[in-house]
């Protein structure tokens, strides 16, 4: 952080003060010497070892992030993280759904029997309305025996009465691979062996999945190019945990036998709790490798201590939020840029990033916090509107379409469950108190276009500041205090 950075804030915390995102702006800055660099550098980390493309994060709610969203955040340079409030099976499965999303792998694909004719192929394609034509053989223990391909179909028109035992290409002559081949792997075996096709076999000799060379190449070209992906080319996913016993067992079900889950988030109302602690402890002693980011606290002793105790990335926010209560039932948090301030001071020898969570109502709301020390923005209003939000679709009495969008401690959450899920519920509550509403958002489109705009004006923002990189805007952008008529002039004001 820069000296005048540092003494902006002390001179508020001097008074007693805490800041929120309407009560600053951003200074501009002169640069006669040298033009910026286009594009300008908008790369983050979301913890230690995790980088993004872009730092846009999507909440951890069951009305913003399930697979569809963590698929397109990741497509977009971002990360999603998904809720805890679905079960541990469930969010196994959703991890894997972004694990194969464009990684030309078919998870259990269709399979043929060897003793079917070929004419009853052939008429299962056409009712069952297949586009392709390749499929592993299993036996009647259901192990791989072989394969047929288009070729079979395409040349042995007059076999069509022969079993498919007798047409197919049997297993010993096939290339295939064992079951927890990745997509790099996979793509370099393929080529060096010029198949197009490529089974995965389980250990007990079933079929677990088939790669297309075509699907390979064209999916490692695009999640290379912009795509936040992992080292095998496959997207990034992270999910929320709760802080309890259930966290390890979660997790061990995500990671699965190929390092499926990028990043865990312990993710509490109250992060800085002895079971948050506790949990982060038994995290890392069993994964080691695995980056655990801890949240939410709102004060710098807290960021200091988590950090030490061996969290790889904090969360702050401590009811900002749009659809939080908490402040108002408790009196409890801090207004969001001083929170994000203080934190990021407090941690800032230690590399550890932080993560921006609640409040970004407007998008210069973005290029403030992270000036006031975040790496990325969670985001939760600003999302739940889109067509891939995990929230429903309703259609208002206006003829308009909304999206549900509820805090995790909203009276419906706490009914099904979500409140549970980020520790809003003490062991011996029967009724939990609200910290949260139910409401709902505008229909917006495609997640796309909300993070187009979200980027467009972050950059512009760096621009008026004349940072090159996110981590220039973070050191060197400078925030001033605004009255309220400062506020009341930087909005549209043409009816006042
Ligand atoms: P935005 O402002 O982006 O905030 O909609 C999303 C963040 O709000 C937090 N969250 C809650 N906080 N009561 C709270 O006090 C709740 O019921 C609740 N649900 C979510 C959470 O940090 C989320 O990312």
């Amino acid at each position: 952080m820069n000296e005048a950075k540092v003494a902006f804030f002390d001179r508020i915390e001097q008074q007693g003060l805490a800041l929120t995102f309407d009560d600053v702006r951003l200074r501009t800055s002169a640069n006669p010497d040298n033009p910026l660099p286009d594009p300008l550098d908008i790369s983050s980390r979301f913890s230690r070892n995790v980088e993004l493309n872009t730092p846009f994060v999507s909440a951890a709610m069951d009305t913003v992030t399930e697979s569809r969203m963590a698929i397109s955040m990741a497509e977009l340079g971002g990360l999603g993280v998904l809720h805890a409030a679905l079960s541990p099976q469930e969010q196994k499965a959703k991890v894997r759904t972004v694990k194969y999303a464009n990684s030309g792998l078919i998870p259990n694909p269709k399979t043929v029997n060897e003793t079917d004719s070929l004419q009853e192929v052939i008429n299962r394609c056409e009712t069952e309305n297949y586009h392709f034509r390749t499929f592993p053989v299993i036996d009647n223990n259901g192990k791989f025996v072989g394969l047929i391909t288009g070729r079979t179909f395409r040349y042995r028109d007059e076999d069509s009465t022969k079993t498919v035992s007798e047409l197919m290409t049997p297993s010993d002559q096939v290339v295939k691979a064992p079951a927890n081949v990745e997509v790099d792997e996979a793509y370099t075996l393929m080529t060096k062996e010029e198949v197009n096709t490529l089974p995965l076999i389980n250990g007990d000799g079933s079929v677990k999945g088939l790669y297309i060379y075509d699907s390979i190449k064209r999916s490692i070209r695009a999640n290379d190019s912009t795509h936040n992906v992992d080292s095998h080319h496959r997207l990034r996913v992270a999910a929320a945990v709760p802080t309890n016993e259930s966290a390890i067992e979660r997790v061990k079900l995500m990671r699965g036998s190929s390092d499926f889950l990028d990043v865990v988030v312990l993710d509490s109302a109250d992060g800085d709790s002895y079971w948050a602690f506790r949990t982060l402890d038994e995290l890392k002693s069993e994964f080691p490798d695995l980056d655990v980011v801890v949240g939410n606290i709102s004060d710098g002793e807290s960021a200091r201590m988590l950090a030490e105790a061996g969290a790889d990335g904090i969360k702050v926010g401590q009811g900002p939020g749009s659809i939080c209560t908490t402040r108002i039932e408790t009196g409890i948090g801090k207004p969001q840029v001083s929170a994000i301030y203080e934190c990021a001071s407090a941690v800032e020898d230690l590399d550890v990033p932080l993560c921006a969570d609640g409040g970004i109502r407007n998008h210069g709301d973005i290029s403030i916090a992270i000036a006031a020390g975040a790496h990325t923005v969670m985001m939760g209003k600003m999302l739940a509107g889109t067509e891939e939000a995990a929230g429903e679709k309703l259609t208002g009495p206006d003829g308009r379409i909304y999206k549900k969008y509820r805090g995790m401690a909203s009276p419906s959450s706490i009914k099904d469950g979500g409140a549970a899920a980020r520790g809003y519920v003490g062991a011996s509550e029967e009724t939990p108190l609200p910290e949260g509403v139910d409401d709902e958002v505008h229909f917006r489109g495609p997640v796309e276009s909300v993070i187009k705009l979200c980027k467009q004006a972050l950059i512009k923002s760096m621009k008026y500041t004349k940072s090159r990189s996110l981590d220039d805007h973070r050191k060197n952008a400078q925030l001033f205090r605004v009255t309220n008529s400062g506020m009341i002039e930087s909005m549209p004001h043409i009816k006042l």
